[in-house]
């Protein structure tokens, strides 16, 4: 039999494979089509201190091989999110990671305080989002700063474990790493999207109405998994690695390269089940390599 269970941060996920924060909502839609407790975890969608609209529209378009979205963290706020979305998502057998994002370092204090005391059971610090003016990546790309809200985030968190999620849009994402584990972090996620963008060569507007988007989807797989291999060389942090993934080899890439689990978003909104269907075929590799657990093919990149 195949243990296909694995640790995080100390959290024990029944399987590797997790949504994506922000692809999946508050899971109520998915759980439709399944049980939510198939999955490992649930990334819930950005939380704010207080409730967003998000960007105005258009917010969506498509790409070769992936999608540009500028949502911009459309969300009820943390307080909504505790009284009427946790309990729905605590119905189900699986981890709930609460994705956090803050304008202030001490609004990601006030978050991690209010989360901690209603028992997620792990917070996602998104210190990467492309699509929001204040805080958002300007935390992301500059090493002090990335250090500072780490530290607040795990300051007001008390034993809830604190990920940090890391931003592509930097020229050297192994330095923003490191200044996270130095402040504290339990674990990091990475990738968020990449920034990018489309124009409409007849009108000459940009696609999105805020111009630029973040990019996501297979496109990005080879940037996460050269990612996800840098990071996991410098620092002794469990890493979720995310970005491209929709089938189980892409999700082996990420954890060959370093990630202790994968999780899944944009290949949910052409397939439901593409999580399962991962989780699946990670199995099936894993046995046909002859493992006992999937756990094994962490950081197992046999490197040139
Ligand atoms: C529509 C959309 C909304 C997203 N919202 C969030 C968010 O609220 N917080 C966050 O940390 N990441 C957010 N992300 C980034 C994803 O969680 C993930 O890091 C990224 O999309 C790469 O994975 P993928 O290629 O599998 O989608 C969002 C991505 C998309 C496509």
């Amino acid at each position: 039999m195949l243990d296909l269970s694995v640790s995080l941060a100390g959290v024990t996920l029944k399987n590797p494979v997790v949504v994506a924060s922000g692809t999946f909502g508050f899971g109520r839609e998915y759980s439709q089509f399944y049980d939510l407790g198939e999955l490992g975890g649930v990334c819930a969608k950005g939380l704010t201190l207080h409730p967003r609209t998000g960007n105005p529209a258009p917010r969506i378009a498509e790409t070769p091989m992936g999608i540009l979205n500028s949502v911009g963290l459309e969300n009820p706020g943390v307080d909504a999110f505790i009284s009427q979305e946790l309990p729905f998502l605590r119905q189900f057998d699986t981890k709930i990671i609460a994705n956090i994002s803050g304008n202030t370092p001490e609004e990601y204090g006030v978050m991690c305080e209010k989360l901690s005391a209603a028992g997620v059971d792990m917070i996602e610090v998104n210190i990467s989002c492309p699509n929001v003016k204040a805080g958002g990546l300007a935390y992301g790309t500059r090493p002090e700063l990335a250090a500072e809200v780490t530290e607040m985030a795990k300051k007001h968190a008390g034993s809830v474990p604190v990920m940090v999620k890391l931003s592509p849009n930097v020229t050297d994402i192994t330095e923003i790493a490191k200044a996270v584990e130095g402040a504290g972090a339990d674990a990091l996620s990475l990738i968020n999207t990449i920034r990018g963008m489309r124009i409409d060569v007849n009108t000459r507007r940009p696609i999105l109405k805020m111009n630029t988007g973040g990019l996501s989807g297979p496109a990005v797989l080879p940037v996460a998994v050269r990612m996800v291999w840098e990071v996991s060389q410098v620092v002794d942090l469990p890493i979720l690695g995310m970005g491209g993934v929709s089938k189980g080899e892409d999700g082996a890439q990420l954890m060959l390269a370093g990630a202790s689990a994968v999780a899944v978003g944009t290949a949910l909104f052409a397939d439901p089940f593409a999580p399962l269907k991962v989780r699946d075929e990670l199995a099936d590799i894993a046995g046909r390599q002859g493992l006992s657990a999937v756990r094994e093919l962490t950081g197992g990149v046999r490197p040139w």
